[in-house]
């Protein structure tokens, strides 16, 4: 093979073609055979290494079918209705193939002479997630790979606002600074407090109500004991919603607490800020026009392939206040606030050309395609619970779930806590090797959940029955 038949256009088409046709066949059993398919031929790791290490060395085959077959037997079937596991996107076909076009593509999105529309679109998307967000003219911000590396940009700008001297020219010095969040925020949001360099004592967390959401009366007294053992607190971040359970902290009263304190307030709604473009559910976020910033994935409830989160800013010029670093290579005046070169105010330089994923589904269906989605999911998993709520040998964490994550387990009046944690694991595990449905786990207080996400739309009341069927079935021979 050389390089320039590796670039042929008919070979590319022909290719394209049959990739198309071989994924296309694919979602038409899945979608036609459920029962028949498993969700996920389950092997460990080190079975997946040996098998992944033969095929690597194995003769590659003729044609790009042959190429992929391992990937489609192999794979977790994300678009399998019995798929409730964790909460990444179920991809729309359509962003699929704007992903075919973005990768083939590939410009290179940090700075404007390279990424151009790619880097425009951003611009644009987040505008108008500021706008659902009830946010003026002035906010802004850009898309990054990842809640995790959003959560950490959006703090990182909030450090350099907040801390009342130049953190990034001159370190943090020996004040210790924090930020508050509750106990139930997810692990990306202590990860970044590390990161800046603000250690164990960066991150107070703040209790949860039983519905795991933070108590905002809570946040006073976090507040009088860090001044008082001399932390310097620059800001709250509000779940929206907590990763374990799917409940949302009251943003209202958090903007309170933070205006009366002059603290920044971001609202971590990767999973759960996607309701902005839901009527139904946009309450949930009610007093979000307060916050200072926030954060979405679009790849968790809105379809687009993994990666794509947007970082949006009240005042969009506080971005550019993150980093300050000269890159003559890439812009000329350092100092400049140019929108359009988006390595200024992003941890990642080169990214994927992740706005196309957004731009094909909201251009071709309108936003209203999310809402849909959103309030599908919903309903389903209230569904679900409703189900779960029957059943006198189960319990669930919390009784009216908020959004469209469950967590759940089977219970029995002869079974220690420690007991009812084992069994639990112990059905999960089987679940997950037999690989009928696929769903996870969480701790919460020392007892063991079943958790589930509901985030495919095409999931029904019969996988949700055969579930808590199959769980019974399995504890009944574990016990
Ligand atoms: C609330 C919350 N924040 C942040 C993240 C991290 O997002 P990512 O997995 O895209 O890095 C998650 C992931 O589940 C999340 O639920």
């Amino acid at each position: 093979m050389s390089l320039s038949n590796l670039y042929d256009p008919e070979k590319f088409r022909q290719n394209g073609h049959a990739l198309v046709d071989q994924l296309a066949d694919y979602l038409l059993r899945l979608r036609q055979h459920s029962d028949e398919e498993k969700v996920l031929n389950y092997r460990t790791p080190d079975e997946c290494y040996t098998l992944m290490n033969e095929l690597m060395d194995a003769p590659a085959g003729q044609g790009v079918a042959t190429l992929f077959e391992p990937f489609l037997r192999e794979i977790i079937r994300m678009h399998h209705p019995a798929y409730l596991g964790h909460q990444t996107s179920v991809v729309a076909p359509l962003a699929a193939l704007s992903e075919l076009a973005g990768s083939l593509l590939d410009p290179g999105i940090g700075v404007f002479e390279q990424g151009n529309i790619g880097v425009v679109l951003e611009r644009i998307i987040t505008e108008r997630l500021a706008a659902l967000a009830g946010w003026p003219e002035g906010a802004s911000g850009f898309l990054t790979s990842g809640g995790t590396l959003g959560n950490l940009t959006a703090l990182l700008c909030a450090r350099q606002v907040m801390a009342g001297g130049d953190v990034w020219k001159n370190g943090v010095g020996h004040q210790q600074l924090a930020f508050m969040a509750s106990e139930q925020s997810h692990y990306s949001v202590e990860r970044a407090v590390r990161t800046m360099g603000l250690g164990e004592k960066g991150l107070i967390k703040v209790p949860v109500d039983r519905q795991y959401s933070m108590k905002p009366e809570a946040l006073e007294q976090c507040l009088r004991e860090a001044n008082a053992g001399g932390t310097k607190v620059l800001g709250v971040v509000a779940s929206s919603c907590a990763t374990a359970t799917g409940s949302y902290d009251p943003i209202g009263p958090i903007a309170d607490f933070c205006e009366a304190n002059k603290l920044w307030l971001h609202v971590d709604g990767a999973h759960g800020a996607c309701v902005l473009f839901s009527k139904k559910h946009r309450h949930l976020l009610d007093g979000i026009e307060r916050a200072d910033s926030f954060i979405l994935d679009f790849h968790k409830m809105l379809m687009t392939p993994k990666l794509v989160t947007a970082v949006v800013f009240r005042n969009g010029k506080n971005a550019f206040e993150t980093f300050h670093q000269k890159a003559s290579y890439l812009w000329d005046r350092d100092e400049e606030q140019e929108w359009y070169n988006l390595g200024k105010r992003t941890y990642e330089l080169t990214k994927s050309f992740m706005s196309i994923r957004v731009y094909a589904l909201w251009k071709a269906y309108g936003p209203a395609i999310f809402e849909e989605n959103v309030d599908a999911l919903f309903s389903l998993a209230q569904r679900f619970n409703e189900l779960l709520q029957a059943q006198p040998d189960f319990e669930t964490a919390v009784e009216n779930p908020e959004s469209n994550i469950l967590c759940y387990r089977l219970i029995h009046s002869d079974w220690t806590p420690e007991k009812t944690n084992e069994v639990n694991a112990a059905i999960r595990q089987r679940l997950v090797e037999e690989g009928k449905y696929f769903i996870v786990q969480t701790r919460l207080d020392d007892r063991l959940f079943l958790r589930s996400t509901v985030i495919n739309s095409a999931t029904g009341e019969a996988q949700m029955e055969g579930l808590i069927s199959e769980i019974r079935r399995l504890g009944s021979l574990i016990a």
